[in-house]
């Protein structure tokens, strides 16, 4: 089983830090392919807490090697700051590659994302401003910087010279006040260039390396198949590519390899920004799951998630789209005490029944939820859970099996991980 393909398959925040890391034990090589510095991935390793933007959650494995694919945007100085961080806490961090091709997150871009977002009225998605969306922008108009120039003085400065203005008169066309220079961005990015050298290379080459001689890799998404640049929901997602497709993309290596892909569900729906949400639950609800979850804060932005039921319409979708072996179904004890657990079956659009995701922002944001009651199951204590996951699936909640097995007929992708708890110990493994 060569590569492994972790993807999100909702809103992003499905609890993918955690499947990554469970998977991860039995992955040589942990690599990301998309998005940047607005992803967070959450990992609990006994009691110590892990928040990871950038790098991959894998670093703290000391014997993996851990790769930035080119398909990721690299923001130079949250990567220093986590590696720093790491080192700080006595991981050497000598395991991390960062792709060559991989594209800069620019101080401008950073700014031109406050700026866009400013002016965009009711298509604000609301942006975690990190500049991702300015920084994929560039990659696509070809005016990017690479993480391998930041090795080449000439060539960054030729291209600042020709940048530096173009996005200064870009900055004052939106009533911007930042004022950019030639000389300070060469020197900060000759800077950044010389602290990373080490880690940048081709990391294409080292994956196809690892995968010749026959090495496990596992591939870390960030974000989640609906707000995917292409098949999320234009234009309130982010600007990569989080489906399966991505992986391959956005490290250099052929679809051939991709041998297992499991996507993670959380047992319940969340999202941060805007936009709309068929299956949303207002309050006290809500704030009962988003406090019992403690997780349900952005880890990127801190901002409060909105949370709702299950939305089958979105996972039948991501099964489509990214053709999972496996689900891993976390947060299940979230859910647990609920009585009872209602799931959006299908959208009711214009007096119609629809059950395939809708393209158009408009359509969905006028379909209501259909909804179908299941019974929910007991709420036990962390260690009680974990006593059961040893025994093994026979020992959960009958509701609670009852509804893996409805989300498992209604997609229909097998349960393959189950997840109750932060802790690597809280994770069951029923693949075949
Ligand atoms: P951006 O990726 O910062 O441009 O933000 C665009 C949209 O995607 C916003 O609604 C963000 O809240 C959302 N978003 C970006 N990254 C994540 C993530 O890792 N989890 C959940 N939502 C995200």
């Amino acid at each position: 089983m060569p590569a492994t393909v972790v993807v999100g398959t909702q809103w992003g925040d499905e609890g993918k830090g955690k499947i990554i890391d469970f998977c991860g034990q039995g992955a040589d090589v942990i690599a990301r392919f998309n998005g940047g510095s607005n992803a967070g991935h959450t990992v609990m390793v006994g009691k110590e807490l892990f928040r990871f933007h950038l790098i991959p959650s894998g670093t703290i494995r000391t014997e993996k090697l851990n790769i930035v694919g080119n398909g990721v945007v690299v923001d130079p100085a949250v990567l220093l700051k986590e590696i720093e961080e790491l080192k700080g806490r006595g991981y050497p961090v000598d395991n991390l590659r960062i792709s060559e091709r991989a594209h800069m997150v620019m101080p401008y871009h950073k700014v031109l994302d406050g700026l866009e977002e400013s002016l965009k009225g009711s298509l604000k998605a609301g942006t975690t401003m990190r500049g991702i969306g300015p920084c994929y922008e560039d990659k696509a108009a070809r005016i990017g910087i690479r993480t391998g120039d930041l090795l080449d003085e000439r060539l960054l400065r030729e291209r600042l010279e020709y940048l530096v203005p173009m996005k200064q008169r870009v900055i004052r066309a939106y009533d911007g006040e930042e004022v950019l220079s030639v000389k300070g961005l060469l020197e900060e990015c000759l800077g950044y260039g010389s602290k990373l050298k080490d880690y940048i290379t081709d990391t294409s080459l080292l994956l196809h390396d690892a995968l010749r001689e026959g090495r496990q890799v596992l591939f870390e998404g960030a974000q989640g198949t609906h707000i995917d640049i292409d098949h999320g929901i234009y234009p309130y997602g982010t600007s990569s590519n989080c489906v399966v497709g991505a992986a391959a993309v956005g490290s250099g290596i052929g679809i051939r390899h991709m041998r297992e892909v499991i996507g993670v569900v959380k047992a319940f729906t969340s999202r941060v920004g805007t936009g709309p949400f068929p299956a949303e639950l207002s309050d006290p609800q809500a704030s009962y799951l988003r406090d019992k979850s403690l997780g349900e804060y952005g880890t990127t932005t801190g901002r409060p998630r909105r949370v709702g039921w299950l939305d089958l319409v979105m996972l039948r979708y991501s099964a489509r789209v990214n053709s999972p072996d496996y689900l891993a179904v976390t947060k299940l004890d979230v859910l647990a005490g609920i009585d009872p657990v209602r799931v959006c079956v299908e959208y009711e659009y214009d007096g119609e029944v629809m059950r395939n995701f809708p393209a158009n922002m408009n359509v969905f944001a006028s379909c209501r939820p259909v909804f179908e009651e299941l019974p929910g199951w007991e709420d036990i204590r962390e260690d009680t859970w974990k006593e059961a996951l040893k025994v093994g699936y026979d020992e959960l909640p009958g509701e609670m099996r009852e509804y893996l097995h409805f989300l498992s007929k209604e997609t229909g992708v097998p349960v393959g991980l189950i997840s109750v708890g932060p802790d690597r110990e809280a994770t069951l493994d029923i693949r075949g």
